[in-house]
């Protein structure tokens, strides 16, 4: 996707993108539900949410006025458009990981002064091709190289342009948040190496009030549980599973001393489910774990910046901080 939309447009772009996937990823998706399946704990990656029909869902959770992150970090990119534009520097290249629907990257675009080069990578092509399309009709003077990548893994980017600023990775949604703490400190250290020498601006949910982050995961209109939901249709639709949709319920907790929301399906009663012609039994109140969404503290972060050998510099937040986006001054 083009701007984060593996999440958001704006939002589900972010998320889109960096967890999207297609084609020959189709199969991965079928061995790694037959494995969830197997498993006890039983859990599979948050990844496989966003199917077509994810990604809408997730653009609708992004407007829910339960769901903070999305506006609030727009809020903040807003508010602080000049400052951040002017740690950018002129003539610099950005690199979004996850794009969709660019919202996001437009209003940094939009405050930079002259942007030369951006590099939208995500893993499905059409919808990158699309973005990337549309972002060069509204500005015409920047270079816009869609890379087709799962950027989870190493990445091979085209050089940078010779007399081109700095380089500047761009990571919205708290979309790392989806990672474990050991993915996301690899993903921070395969990072640094692509941005050698420029920085990363990356936005991190915050720790705050249960109440709050509970509601954001429990809407009222349900989006979220369809959301979730949607992941055993679309191994229905898919994988020729047979899940019963009524008989599983969402659920969505904080766990406090982990720091994240845990979002499951639950099995409402004793069933059994058959995937590629084998059978599984679910208990009544047993479940398949689909997210992790880990919240951070600031230093938290930054910390985990300095351990993946970035410097930290500033630090951007809303008036009740909770969402944060942070200057991380890549490793040279
Ligand atoms: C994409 N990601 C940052 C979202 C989050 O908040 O963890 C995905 C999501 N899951 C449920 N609601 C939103």
């Amino acid at each position: 996707m083009l701007s984060s939309r593996i999440v958001a447009p704006g939002a589900a772009d972010d998320a889109r993108a960096s967890q999207g996937m297609q084609g020959a990823a189709a199969g991965e998706f079928g061995s790694d539900m037959a494995r969830a399946l197997s498993s006890s704990p039983r859990s599979i990656s948050p990844k496989y949410f966003y199917d077509a029909r994810g990604s809408q869902l997730f653009d609708r959770i992004c407007e829910l006025p339960e769901y903070y992150p999305t506006r609030t970090e727009l809020d903040i990119l807003r508010i602080h458009a000049g400052e951040i534009a002017s740690r950018v520097g002129p003539s610099a290249e950005i690199v979004e990981f996850g794009a969709g629907s660019c919202a996001k990257v437009r209003l940094l675009l939009d405050a930079m002064d002259r942007p030369a080069r951006y590099l939208p990578i995500d893993i499905s092509g059409d919808h990158l091709a699309a973005s990337a399309a549309e972002l060069r009709m509204q500005y015409p003077a920047l270079d816009v190289q869609p890379v087709v990548a799962d950027y989870t893994r190493r990445l091979l980017l085209p050089a940078q342009l010779r007399d081109a600023g700095q380089r500047v990775g761009f990571f919205p949604g708290s979309t790392i948040g989806n990672f474990t703490p050991q993915e996301a400190l690899h993903f921070l250290e395969v990072t640094g190496q692509v941005l050698r020498g420029g920085a990363l601006l990356l936005g991190a949910d915050l720790v705050k009030d249960p109440a709050v982050l509970h509601a954001a995961y429990n809407d009222g209109e349900g989006v979220t549980a369809d959301f979730n939901l949607n992941l055993l249709a679309r191994a229905n639709r898919e994988l020729g599973a047979n899940f019963v949709l009524d008989q599983f319920a969402h659920s969505a907790f904080y766990n406090a001393p982990l720091r994240r929301i845990e979002m499951h399906l639950v099995s409402r009663c004793r069933q059994q489910v058959t995937l590629a012609g084998r059978s599984h039994a679910f208990e009544e109140g047993e479940t398949l774990h689909t997210e992790n969404s880990y919240k951070f503290t600031v230093d938290g972060l930054r910390e985990m910046a300095v351990r993946a050998g970035f410097r930290p510099g500033p630090v951007w937040t809303d008036p009740q901080r909770m969402f944060s986006l942070h200057w991380l001054h890549a490793p040279h």
